[in-house]
């Protein structure tokens, strides 16, 4: 009884605390508006006007006079990037802006684990505050619609609930050190050829179920204080200046308060881009920045009254707002900030351990027992390429970077020998906007391949460190295919041929083409752009210290015209314009609802150890609109290491109205376990959470009826489905 009571007062108490912090917010705010609306009616309107438009590269003008601070903003989804020079693109040379580089978007999507992309925002936060910097570019979620988007290593996956879980976690942590987040490209930049010409067009539905989700978890659930505008255009119409994007979804919908700005060079117009609701531009390419669309073009359509004054007002506001909320008037209070120190190594290093996706380990060859090995042969041109510094606006500077070939000397070099080949050479050179240099009709290298089968030969074990380079995966142009470069898949067969124990370790960002190498080697790992720590991660995944726990984030195909956007002949689009006609059918979705098998299907990943998933059951059969389930079961390590299951809870529609995917994520949770450890999972999905699009109703519909619902450790490997009832 006693303890009931006191249940209640500490219940009672909570709610009392949440109501005079919930009271506190209302009152801050108040004040804040209160204080900018009397900032702005001190302001000349070339004050105003001076604050929506770049003033640099990076920066944006302050207003001395009335204590408004220049504005600091920096790329960086994965790392703060270094200073660059106002008014050009050249590096500014500091001495002092190297920083932590973890392992790009696909790789944190891969982790699974919401708390690491927490742990990065937190660390990303520290970073930026300590180089000064009041927005930091990202995260970029753009949705994986195509294996060849170059993009696709700086986004996360091709599933929208993924997406929102991480970039929420992200958002929040570093948003909670006085920083703003710019989460971009808004919106359905899902390719670079074209980028800032090409025009979208996808239904309402595809929109609200597949490229919208991730955009509305970030702004109304992650706070998000700014968004990027993407080049391209949207049904017509830029995204810079989209008034169905742009006024009606982002303000009136998601009731987004923050600052919409360009992405760079992005702007078209004034007088359109001001009406539909831009408040930045940045990035335009005039040299004198008056003549920007946002600065004198601007006030000139305000005294010609073509732009009111209070749509001016009504951006200045927007700025003053996510100003105040980072704490910019406040200096005394806000965040100091820190860099490199071994915590911020520490996380780099957690997410390259747990991104890392073991996709085969026939006859258990992997982990490689390093006290009774004399011999490995290390070969590929990645076992000594750094990754960090490429991929155009998201290159980083990074402190130090280990290479998987410098990690395997160190820690096991004292008493393993170690017979380095390079096996293969980067054969593409880089170029801007341009896909020239990275095509794969790649030479073979006889030379390099000979080479390297001889140290195989010699060598009891071969790791292969293949994969792609940031000639491939990078911002501004798309891969031409899915192939692996510069001959590898000859490389590879002739290694293998010449010794068995081999391990492929692919390093990408995004999916190629591992037809050719499956059936050659018994393990393939694929490790991502692994940021700073990647070589120690790798090196540890390899020996057993750290147990693989990542799951693919996106589908591998096994070629490219499996993929929907492929295989329907609508990538990179015709005559500037690309029109979505998978529609929802994206990743996953297609393969599994047209029964195509995939090289490896999205959720996948395998681990030193086993898991059973059992027991699996909802907490009721019949549910109302307005409920949620619980969707419970029990997870098991079965097998001899510790280590992480990520499980997966899917769910169809079997009998509805409209075409449904054969089964969509609804909900997921990453479990550690020891050996013979057993833990109950409770995974909760909304009924609401079931719906559709309903083009017809223009609204979100939950049918009544059955729905089953999948457990599960990959989209494809499903341990026990349960069929459910909405009345
Ligand atoms: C990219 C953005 C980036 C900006 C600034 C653009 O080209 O698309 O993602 O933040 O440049 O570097």
């Amino acid at each position: 009884m006693k303890k009931i009571v006191r249940q209640l007062v500490l219940g009672f108490t909570g709610i009392m605390m949440a109501g005079i912090a919930n009271a506190q917010l209302v009152a801050n705010d108040k004040i804040q508006e209160e204080k900018i609306r009397s900032l702005i009616s001190q302001m000349t309107l070339e004050e105003k006007v001076s604050l929506l438009h770049a003033n640099s590269k990076f920066y944006v003008s302050g207003i001395k006079r009335l204590g408004i601070p220049e504005w600091a903003l920096s790329d960086g989804p994965h790392g703060v990037r270094a200073e660059i020079n106002r008014h050009d693109w050249a590096y500014a040379g500091w001495t002092n802006d190297s920083s932590t580089c973890f392992p790009p978007g696909t790789a944190l999507a891969a982790t699974w684990n919401p708390k690491l992309a927490y742990e990065r925002g937190i660390v990303l936060g520290e970073e930026a505050r300590f180089r000064k910097k009041d927005i930091l570019l990202g995260p970029g979620i753009n949705i994986i619609r195509s294996p060849l988007c170059g993009r696709n290593f700086e986004y996360m996956s091709e599933d929208p609930l993924l997406i929102s879980r991480m970039s929420v976690a992200y958002i929040k942590a570093l948003q909670s050190k006085d920083v703003a987040v710019s989460v971009k490209h808004w919106l359905a930049n899902n390719q670079e050829e074209h980028r800032d010409s090409i025009d979208v067009h996808m239904s309402e539905r595809a929109l609200r179920e597949i490229y919208l989700p991730g955009f509305k978890a970030s702004i109304t659930e992650g706070g998000a204080y700014t968004v990027m505008a993407a080049y391209n255009k949207f049904r017509g119409d830029w995204c810079s200046e989209n008034e169905y994007l742009n006024r009606e979804i982002l303000r009136k919908e998601f009731g987004f308060k923050g600052v919409l700005m360009t992405d760079w060079a992005a702007a078209h117009t004034t007088i359109k881009a001001a009406l539909t609701g831009l408040d930045l531009e940045m990035g335009t390419d005039k040299k004198d920045y008056n003549d920007w669309y946002f600065a004198n073009p601007l006030i000139r359509a305000v005294e010609e009254g073509k732009v009111p004054v209070a749509v001016v007002d009504e951006k200045v506001a927007n700025v003053l707002r996510v100003m105040m909320k980072t704490k910019m008037f406040d200096e005394d209070k806000r965040e100091k900030g820190k860099m490199n120190t071994p915590e911020h190594q520490q996380a780099a290093y957690n997410d390259a351990a747990e991104a890392a996706v073991l996709l085969q380990n026939n006859g258990n060859i992997l982990p490689l027992n390093f006290n009774n090995i004399k011999s490995i042969a290390v070969i590929g041109d990645n076992a000594t390429r750094r990754h960090c510094n490429g991929g155009l606006s998201s290159e980083i500077k990074a402190l130090y970077e280990i290479t998987p070939l410098e990690a395997i000397r160190k820690k096991f070099g004292a008493t393993v020998k170690i017979n380095f080949a390079q096996g293969y050479e980067k054969q593409s050179t880089f170029k801007e906007g341009s896909n020239t240099g990275q095509t794969s009709s790649d030479k073979v290298d006889w030379k390099l391949i000979d080479e390297a089968v001889e140290v195989a030969k010699e060598s009891e074990v071969v790791i292969i460190f293949g994969g792609l380079n940031h000639d491939f995966d990078t911002e501004s142009s798309d891969k031409q295919s899915m192939d692996l470069p510069y001959g590898q898949d000859v490389l590879i067969r002739e290694v293998a041929k010449a010794n068995p124990n081999t391990v492929v370790v692919i390093i990408a960002g995004s999916p190629v083409k591992l037809s050719g190498i499956v059936h050659r080697v018994p393990a393939i790992l694929w490790s991502w752009f692994g940021g700073m720590e990647g070589g120690n991660a790798v090196a540890d995944l390899l020996s057993g210290k750290i147990n693989p726990s990542g799951k693919l984030p996106f589908t591998l195909p096994v070629s490219l015209d499996q993929s929907p956007a492929h295989a329907l002949g609508n990538f990179p689009g015709r005559n500037l314009s690309v029109n979505y006609e998978e529609d929802i059918l994206v990743g996953y979705r297609w393969f599994d609802t047209k029964k195509i098998v995939p090289q490896f299907p999205f959720g996948f990943g395998l681990s030193y150890t086993d898991f059973s998933i059992s027991n699996f059951y909802t907490d009721k059969i019949n549910y109302g609109k307005g409920e949620t389930i619980h969707a419970k079961c029990t997870v098991k390590n079965t097998g001899s290491h510790y280590g992480a299951e990520v499980v997966q809870l899917y769910v169809s529609d079997p009998a509805c109205s409209v075409l449904r995917p054969e089964k969509e994520l609804k909900g997921f949770e990453k479990i550690f376990l020891h050996p013979g450890e057993v833990k109950t999972v409770d995974l909760m999905v909304k009924i609401a959470d079931l719906a559709f699009y309903d083009e017809t109703k223009k609204a979100w519909n939950v049918e009544a009826g059955d729905f089953v619902l999948h457990i599960g450790n990959s989209s494809r490997n499903i341990s026990k489905s349960v069929k459910i009832s909405v009345k």
